[in-house]
């Protein structure tokens, strides 16, 4: 015989609270941010082509132009898009990346 939902969704719910959600909660690593950037800036930040080297730039001055691209105080049709999907946090864990060349996470 099939139990009355009401008995059925309090059950529910608290397997739902004790499950701990494993990858969702977790923040991505650096190197794993890094990824959305390397297809440009290369790997740790240095590139093939034509974009910016990133590698081995102070750290400061690199959060600087990430925070003001985001802002839109630096204009740049590309980055301004890009920095505006990541949160300060990212951009403090992206520069710290690229300032070290992609050696540290
Ligand atoms: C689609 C290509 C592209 C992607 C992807 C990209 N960038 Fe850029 N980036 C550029 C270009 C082009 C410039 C030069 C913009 C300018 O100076 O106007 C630039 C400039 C920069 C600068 C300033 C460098 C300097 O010396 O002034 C930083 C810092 C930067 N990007 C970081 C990042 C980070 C971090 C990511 C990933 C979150 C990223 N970029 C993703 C193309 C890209």
């Amino acid at each position: 015989m099939i139990p009355p939902i009401r008995s059925i969704v309090p059950g529910v719910l608290i397997a739902a609270a004790i499950v701990p959600l494993p990858a969702a909660a977790a923040r991505p690593a650096p190197a794993t941010l890094a990824l959305g950037c390397s297809g440009c800036h290369g790997t740790g930040g240095k590139p093939q082509g034509i974009t910016p080297v990133l590698a081995g730039k102070p750290e400061g001055e690199l959060l600087r132009s990430l925070r003001d691209f985001k802002s839109g105080r630096r204009k740049s049709s590309i980055m301004n898009r890009i920095a505006a999907g990541y949160q300060d946090s990212d951009l403090v864990e992206l520069a710290h990346h690229f300032a070290t060349g992609g050696s540290e996470p």
